[in-house]
């Protein structure tokens, strides 16, 4: 076994780091994935599975991520590595470090290119091409403007170019100043819209669509198990990201209370999405169950139509960005540490390189939309961007689920007690003993049943 490097670099301070977890955990997830799919299932009981799954199984999962990341003091591989020769376990743990790794940036292929379609709808936006536009033109538009490769093409290589390049400085220099900025821009930006739909949308019916449960849909399987996994998902755990930012945490961070700030913050920014999006969708007569292409079809619609439209959308288009952004650099920042310590390239070099790898693997996903694009079934869903679909459900049903169970395992049968007492900062003897019970069992058969079920619903 080779000997890790150890990982020198630390966030300047606590704060930053919760800064950064945070802009990890508030992504396209929060904004554009989470009220489509809360409209889907069925708004208020979804939205409570969502939080219970949050606590019970997404905390739990989040606090042990961090704190491998903070003992093994490197690259998931590499963390988990020295973790597990620490506790004589089996190496077949190092699993978890590189599914990770792999699974981050298969997510990122695509990630980025949604983003990108976020950067063109900016764009649009600010300089008026949707404003007025009847909703079936604005619907046109996003259908023509996704199946042209060459103009998503050249989105996705900007938001890789910008993501890259934020990699590529380094932790002082790149991702802290990054976060930094961003974080209290996305909050402002954030309250601006949110007062927006307030005072001007349909803000009691998006409250009522949001928190008032339709109990008749809670006995659907397919509530809990998309709520389970949009809750790995949203809070960027199973694949390591939360473990690289844990490994560049001060020592004695308790670990606890800035797990759970990013949690609470996470959470909020999903329903302030939600506060946002569906009053503006009610006070326009448009349909909320719209599904993906709520964002980029339907919202844009509202913004062509109202009184602002232009300085609105584009706010929200902005907002949206900055987010997809500072969780981008989340998903390629395991691999990147590994490569740092295996190849001794330097940050930049291996930045650009693995940049490039990512681009080239979102090729194919820019290729779903248009000449690619071929049917599908799984699970009994059609799905109709061929590898774009497939690239998703495999990161998300398979390895993000697996990666989960691992690293709760893992936590919870192999480490020893001392280590995690030591670490993780609980400010109770009978916290200590609710995580353990959460990743010894609850987490575990929990999200087995929900990968059990989705393969047979
Ligand atoms: N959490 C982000 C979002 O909601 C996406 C993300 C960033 C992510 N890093 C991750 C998802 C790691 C899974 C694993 O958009």
């Amino acid at each position: 076994m080779s000997v890790p490097e150890k990982i020198q670099a630390r966030w300047s301070s606590r704060w930053v780091f919760i800064l950064a977890a945070t802009g990890s955990a508030v992504g396209l997830g929060n904004i554009w994935k989470f009220p489509y799919m809360a409209g889907k299932n069925g708004g208020g009981v979804f939205v409570l599975v969502y939080l219970a799954c949050i606590a019970l199984v997404g905390l739990p999962i989040l606090m042990t991520e961090i704190m491998i990341g903070r003992k093994g003091r490197g690259s998931p591989v590499n963390a988990v590595r020295k973790l597990i020769r620490e506790s004589g376990a089996s190496r077949a743990w190092e699993f978890i470090g590189w599914s990770g790794m792999l699974a981050g940036a298969l997510i990122l292929s695509y990630y980025s290119v949604i983003a990108g379609w976020t950067m063109a709808y900016t764009v649009k936006t600010v300089t008026g091409q949707l404003a007025g536009l009847p909703p079936d033109q604005v619907s046109g538009q996003f259908e023509a403007f996704v199946s042209d490769p060459k103009q998503v093409l050249v989105w996705h290589t900007a938001f890789m170019l910008m993501t890259s390049g934020v990699l590529a400085r380094g932790l002082e220099h790149g991702l802290e100043k990054a976060v930094k900025f961003l974080m209290p821009s996305l909050l402002l930006l954030m309250l601006g819209l949110l007062s927006y739909a307030i005072t001007n949308a349909d803000f009691s019916a998006g409250v009522n669509f949001l928190f008032a449960p339709d109990f008749e849909k809670a006995i659907e399987p397919g509530v809990l198990v998309s709520a389970i996994g949009h809750a790995f998902f949203t809070l960027s755990i199973a694949m390591g990201a939360m473990m690289i930012y844990g490994s560049y945490l001060p020592d004695q961070t308790p670990i606890f209370g800035a797990a759970a700030i990013v949690v609470v913050a996470d959470t909020l920014v999903a329903l302030c999405a939600g506060l946002i999006i569906f009053p503006i969708v009610f006070a326009n007569g448009l349909e909320p169950a719209e599904g993906p292409g709520l964002i980029f079809q339907t919202l844009p619609t509202a913004f062509a139509q109202m009184p602002g439209g232009i300085f609105w959308g584009t706010l929200f288009f902005v907002l949206l960005l900055l987010a997809a952004w500072t969780s981008a650099i989340s998903l390629l920042e395991p691999a990147v540490s590994w490569a740092l310590e295996r190849f001794h390239l330097g940050r930049s070099m291996t930045s650009w390189l693995l940049g490039g790898v990512v681009w080239l693997a979102g090729v194919l996903t820019v290729m779903s939309f248009s000449d690619w694009a071929f049917e599908f079934s799984f699970l009994g869903i059609t799905k109709e961007n061929g590898i774009f679909d497939m690239i998703d459900i495999l990161t998300s049903i398979i390895m993000l689920p697996v990666g989960g169970i691992l690293i709760a395992l893992f936590a919870g049968w192999v480490l020893k007690r001392e280590m995690i007492e030591e670490l993780l900062g609980l400010p109770h003897d009978s916290l200590y003993r609710i995580w353990r019970v959460a990743v010894r069992y609850v987490a575990p058969v929990g999200v087995a049943i929900v990968m059990i079920t989705s393969l047979f619903a």
